[in-house]
C-alpha cells in the first residue's frame, strides 16, 4: 500500500508513543518529529529511522509565544495530513487548532473527560476509581476537550500504585494510538460536522481490539 498519508508528530520528552505509531506505521508515513525540547529523548530514535527531527528550544527564542509560531510555521510547511501529538506538553494556540481542527490528535492518558490534565493516574488512585485508561481525541481550542475517537480501558486494582498503572495504561496507548492513526489514513475514521464518524469495519475492529468508541 502506498504510503501517501504524512503524519508529523510532536513531542517533548521520551516518545514512546511516537515509537509506537513509527513501529507501525502501515498505511501512513512519520514524515517528521518535532519536538520544543531539544533533548527529547524520543529524537533520538526518531533520527535512527532517519526521519527527520526538527526542536524548537525555548532559549532560542525571546518569549514562548514566539517558540510556539516557529513550532506552527514548521507544522504548517511540512503540509502533513495528520498532526499526532504524543506526550507534547505545550497548549497549541486557538489560530491552529482552528486551521488544525480536524487533523490534529492526542493521546492522553485517562478516559476523557474524566481527568483531565496531568498526573492522571495517581489522581485516578487517590480517587478511587475502579477503572482508567486512555483516549484519542481531535484537538479542539480547549485543553483535553476534543471530539473522542477511541478510548482503552484497564481495572485499577487495590495493589496498583501510580508505576503499574502508568505502565498498564501505557501499553495499551501503544496499541491504541496506531490503530487510530491508521485509522483515520484509510478515511475509516472521520471528524465530520464535530462528530466523529466510523466505518463498519473500524466498529468491528474496536469491538476485536476491546476498544471503546462512543456511540
Ligand atoms: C503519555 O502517557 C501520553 O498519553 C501523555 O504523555 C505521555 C507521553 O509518553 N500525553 P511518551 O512520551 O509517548 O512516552
Amino acid at each position: 500500500m502506498p504510503h501517501n498519508f504524512n503524519v508529523v508528530v510532536l513531542i517533548s520528552g521520551r516518545g514512546s508513543n511516537m515509537e509506537s505509531l513509527i513501529r507501525n506505521a502501515k498505511n501512513y508515513r512519520i514524515t517528521a518529529v518535532i519536538s520544543n525540547n531539544q533533548d527529547a529523548i524520543g529524537l533520538n530514535f526518531a533520527k535512527s529511522c532517519n526521519i527527520p527531527i526538527f526542536s524548537f528550544p525555548r532559549a532560542s527564542y525571546l518569549s514562548l509565544s514566539e517558540q510556539k509560531s516557529a513550532i506552527f510555521r514548521k507544522v504548517d510547511q511540512l503540509t502533513p495530513d495528520l498532526v499526532a501529538l504524543a506526550g507534547f506538553m505545550m497548549i497549541v494556540p486557538k489560530e491552529v487548532t482552528e486551521s488544525f481542527y480536524g487533523r490534529m490528535i492526542n493521546i492522553h492518558p485517562s478516559l476523557l473527560p474524566d481527568l483531565p490534565g496531568l498526573d492522571t493516574h495517581s489522581r485516578a488512585l487517590s480517587e478511587n476509581r475502579l477503572r482508567h485508561g486512555c483516549t484519542v481525541h481531535f484537538i479542539d481550542s480547549e485543553v483535553d476537550t476534543g471530539p473522542i475517537i477511541a478510548q482503552a480501558e484497564c481495572k485499577v486494582m487495590q495493589d496498583d500504585s501510580t508505576n503499574s498503572l502508568a505502565e498498564k495504561v501505557l501499553k495499551l496507548e501503544h496499541r491504541l494510538y496506531p490503530w487510530s492513526v491508521q485509522n483515520i489514513a484509510c478515511g475509516a475514521i472521520s471528524l465530520k460536522d464535530g462528530k466523529v464518524s466510523y466505518s463498519k469495519e473500524v466498529i468491528s475492529s474496536a469491538y476485536t481490539e476491546k476498544f471503546l468508541i462512543p456511540t
